[in-house]
């Protein structure tokens, strides 16, 4: 099977590149390279000793993106090009709806060109809001709190509608929780400009020494220890997750909406200190103010992953860890 990856050179698609050609899967690798590196994709070549095609492009370029569903042959498209920070989706609103909507828009009209019929789409848990009930199942209700919870919302309602308009057209619509950790290797991870937004980043890079200490955004949360709690998923479980959902559309015509979370909350003090023990670093940290926008408790109700995909997460808190810090061991040795 022929499967382009859109924003494939990024942190969860570069991931679930490596998954899907151990699978035996024909991957293409799309991109415009505006929060990744070229790079990844020589590390996919030393895992997999496979040569991946890497285009450079923009999924809003309709017509380039038809030239390679057609050239490739491509069964399915796995869809996780997009913008994702918070913060700056609330200052650059036109720009998230531009990239992220208009661009799968973009891609959706060079899907029907070409009757293409299997879409697995990268969304988030983020679309479901404030939870009003946990763990969060997928009937809860969908109400984004920011800009690019809104896109990601727009984008899984674009997609129903067109799946509803087109005989034999599947899509998997994938709401993530927190994913984390890196491939075991240290080739691959996460690895994000500037200051991180999310706490695996920053905790990791408070053990390296770039930051002199981890901001713990509030303890007087209603959680066993008062710090948040999140429903905290190893990349490569997302990533053997999507090879479950392309199976799933291979099979089943029509629209799948579906949790990809381990189904259990840590609290930012557990992650903590899973961190330096699975490191042998101490991170110090200073309790700050509560960050405007954040919840007590998030996690997932993972039974219709299991049931439907017949997937569950395997990996554990300690892996994550080892495995973030092993990756940036690695970008340390690698770069210096
Ligand atoms: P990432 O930024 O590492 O990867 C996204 C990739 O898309 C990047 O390589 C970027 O260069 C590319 N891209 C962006 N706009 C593009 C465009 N117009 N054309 C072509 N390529 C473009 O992010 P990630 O963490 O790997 O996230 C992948 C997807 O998963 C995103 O859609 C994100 O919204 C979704 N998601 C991520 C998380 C998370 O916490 N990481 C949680 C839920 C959902
Ligand atoms: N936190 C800190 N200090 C930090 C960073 C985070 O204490 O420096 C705390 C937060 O307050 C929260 C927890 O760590 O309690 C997790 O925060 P993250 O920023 O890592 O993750 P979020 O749950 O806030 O958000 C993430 C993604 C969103 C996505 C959401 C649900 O950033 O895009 O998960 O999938 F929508």
């Amino acid at each position: 099977m022929n499967i382009l990856i859109t924003g494939a050179t990024g942190y969860i698609g570069s991931h679930i590149a490596l998954v899907l050609i151990h699978k035996g899967y024909n991957v293409v690798l799309y991109d415009n390279l505006s929060n990744s590196n070229h790079n990844v994709n020589t590390a996919l070549k030393i895992i997999t000793g496979k040569i991946i095609p890497f285009i450079h492009g923009d999924i809003r370029d309709t017509e380039k993106l038809v030239e390679i569903l057609v050239d490739y042959k491509i069964d399915a498209v796995v869809h996780l090009a997009g913008k994702k920070a918070v913060n700056e989706s609330i200052q650059k609103p036109i720009y998230y709806y531009e990239n992220n909507v208009a661009g799968s828009i973009s891609l959706l009209k060079a899907i029907e060109k070409v009757n293409l019929k299997k879409v697995v789409f990268s969304s988030s848990a983020t679309v479901y809001g404030n939870p009003q009930y946990l763990p969060i199942d997928e009937k809860h209700s969908t109400n984004p709190t920011n800009p690019y919870g809104q896109s990601k919302l727009q984008i899984e309602n674009i997609l129903f509608d067109y799946t509803k308009s087109e005989q034999n057209f599947g899509v998997a619509c994938l709401r993530y929780f927190n994913p984390v950790g890196a491939h075991q290797s240290g080739l691959i991870g996460e690895n994000p400009k500037g200051i991180p937004n999310n706490l695996m980043p920053y905790i990791c890079q408070v053990a390296t020494g770039k930051l002199p200490y981890l901001k713990i955004f509030g303890n007087d949360y209603n959680t066993h220890d008062g710090t948040g709690v999140r429903d905290y998923i190893h990349v490569m479980d997302i990533a053997e997750g999507h090879l479950a959902a392309l199976n799933l559309i291979e099979n089943t015509k029509g629209w799948h909406t579906i949790n990809l979370g381990s189904g259990q909350g840590y609290s930012v003090l557990e992650v903590l200190i899973t961190f330096e023990q699975t490191s042998n670093k101490f991170i110090p940290y200073k309790i700050e103010n509560r960050r405007p926008g954040d919840i007590d408790i998030c996690f997932a109700k993972t039974e219709k992953a299991e049931k439907i995909l017949k997937w569950k997460a395997k990996r554990t808190l300690n892996d994550m860890c080892w495995s973030t810090w092993n990756f940036h061991l690695q970008s340390f040795v690698n770069n210096n």
